[in-house]
């Protein structure tokens, strides 16, 4: 409990005012979860709650009493748009050709996608299917601007690159390996996470099956086609690409409900727990509109394009489940009670499943702008370089109970900032925006009337914003976007390398150097950021 001072008194009086906009679920007491003390107006309950403050007193007994969320929060200011605009553009030719270093190197095979650099403390020098369909993904948006600006060396830069990737993805799919060994289907071979560089298959303990593989590969693949083959009129590539689509949409109709126990498991994203995931499902259900899309349009099959399409609704429930009423976030997982707090792969399931004409769970939706808010403020006092920085966005990390500090044996203050979590919350942010931009309006309801409110919107839930109102929230929730960004340069410094984390107590780099991913993620942020700014 901290001594009551001026600023708590300020604090007080923010608090009472705001106090009718602070929603009964802002008072959760969820252990593990970092509040913002209230100060000396936690004495008692009847003082803590006449100071308009939560009273949760911790299982040890001592008093709790803590700021009621979002509302106690005061936005970061936003950057300079234009500085953060010229730093980011460096960053983004930076990051495009480290990335483009991390494909194909060295000693792999055409169209590997190695996780980093870096081949010892961590050995990240394998091929995930995950990082890889994710950094292709960031490279069909350089082929998609290529032909936005008619520049036809490097439309074939790209595509050649995509096809690489894709053929060697093609090439796993005929080896066995041991997710195979787990469930005694060789058709399930594409479900294993990783692998060996030369295209051979990994053969080490891991954690395997992950899920979200297929679907991540299938949304990557059909984005490419769908700019690809208009560009060229190249249907017979598309039709080719037949067999590899229908063997990971026929995985993820195989395991889409699968129980996740010992015949079965289901890997998360971050290698550790089986269990039903949130981001494995949203994956797999974007993947499912994907693959239907390309059935009927290259595969002639709409048959299956139906298929596809019922799971991907009956996918729907599935994620609605891990909505958490009296927490106001999706929880990651469903079956764990030591891994509650909100987690990043909430934020990277929306981004990379949303798509303009199918909303469903995207960033502008209210729950998912609720689920980003827990998640990125709880981060606030997690770090003590957020500490540090209270005034600024978090530094954000997996999820508040991760203790994997990245492996590289030299810190060892624990789990760090994951860039590419701080590179997903800007862009879920500028894709919120722009969703509200193009909508030309937001409806407030019970769940993002506090998150409206910490944007500086009040409104009562039921009503539409338009005019001016509207514009405040879109450019406030711009500015957040930005003010992640500025967060990342801050601790990027003078050097543009990424690795995977931030140090939680130094703010330097840690873990695997040049990931992939951390790039990929930059990339597809400043394109979110792009879209936004030419609306
Ligand atoms: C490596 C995994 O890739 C990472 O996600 C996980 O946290 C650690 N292993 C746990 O040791
Ligand atoms: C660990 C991360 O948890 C996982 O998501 C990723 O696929 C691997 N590292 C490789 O980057």
């Amino acid at each position: 409990m901290k001594p009551i001072t001026i600023l708590a008194a300020v604090a007080f009086l923010k608090v009472t005012l705001a106090s009718p906009l602070v929603a009964r679920a802002t008072c959760t007491n969820i252990e593990g979860i970092y509040r913002n003390d209230c100060g000396t107006i936690g004495v008692s309950e009847s003082t803590c709650s006449s100071g308009g403050c939560c009273w949760n007193p911790s299982t040890d007994g001592s008093p709790w009493c803590y700021y009621p969320d979002p509302i106690s929060f005061s936005r970061p200011t936003p950057p300079d748009q234009d500085a953060i605009t010229s730093w980011a553009s460096s960053q983004y030719t930076y990051s495009l050709s480290a990335m483009m270093n991390n494909l194909s190197p060295a000693g792999s095979k055409t169209g590997c996608v190695v996780a980093a650099q870096s081949q010892t403390n961590p050995q990240y020098y394998y091929h995930w299917s995950r990082d890889g369909a994710l950094t292709m993904y960031a490279i069909t948006l350089q082929y998609i601007n290529a032909i936005k600006s008619g520049d036809v060396t490097l439309q074939s830069t790209y595509a050649t690159l995509v096809k690489n990737w894709i053929s060697f993805e093609y090439g796993l799919q005929s080896i066995t390996n041991p997710t195979v060994s787990i469930t005694g289907n060789m058709q399930d071979n594409v479900g294993e996470p990783k692998f060996n560089i030369d295209g051979t298959a990994y053969t080490g303990s891991w954690g395997r099956p992950q899920n979200d593989g297929p679907g991540l590969r299938t949304r990557t693949i059909v984005k490419f086609l769908r700019a690809y083959v208009p560009n060229t009129g190249d249907t017979s590539y598309a039709s080719s690409l037949y067999n590899m689509i229908s063997r990971d949409m026929s995985y993820v109709v195989r395991h889409y409900a699968d129980v996740c126990t010992s015949g079965t498991p289901c890997v998360d994203l971050w290698e550790e727990r089986s269990d039903s995931h949130f981001y494995t499902d949203m994956s797999q259900r974007r993947g499912l509109k994907e693959g239907a899309y390309y059935m009927n349009t290259w595969g002639s099959n709409s048959t299956l394009a139906s298929q596809y399409l019922s799971v991907a609704s009956a996918l729907e429930p599935r994620v609605d489940a891990h909505w958490m009423d009296s927490l106001s976030y999706y929880k990651e997982m469903l079956d764990v009670s030591d891994r509650n707090s909100p987690d990043a792969a909430i934020i990277l399931s929306s981004i990379q499943s949303r798509d303009e004409t199918d909303p469903f769970v995207s960033p502008s939706s209210d729950k998912m702008l609720s689920s980003a808010y827990r998640y990125a403020t709880q981060f606030r006092g997690h770090f003590q370089i957020n500490k540090d920085r209270m005034a600024y966005a978090p530094a954000v990390g997996r999820y508040l109970e991760d203790v994997y500090n990245g492996g590289d044996g030299v810190n060892n203050n624990g789990a760090g900032a994951w860039l590419l979590a701080i590179n997903a919350v800007a862009e879920l942010h500028y894709v919120a925006a722009a969703e509200f931009k193009i909508a030309g309006q937001a409806s407030v309801t019970a769940i993002n009337q506090p998150i409206f409110a910490y944007y500086g919107v009040n409104a009562t839930p039921g009503s539409v914003l338009t005019g001016s109102q509207l514009s405040t929230l879109i450019t406030n929730i711009f500015g957040e976007g930005d003010s992640y960004l500025d967060t990342l340069q801050y601790h990027m410094g003078s050097e543009q390398d990424m690795t995977e984390q931030f140090n939680p107590v130094t703010g330097y780099r840690q873990g695997a150097k040049h990931l992939t991913w951390s790039y990929a993620s930059f990339i597809t942020a400043i394109e979110a950021r792009n879209t936004f700014l030419a609306l």
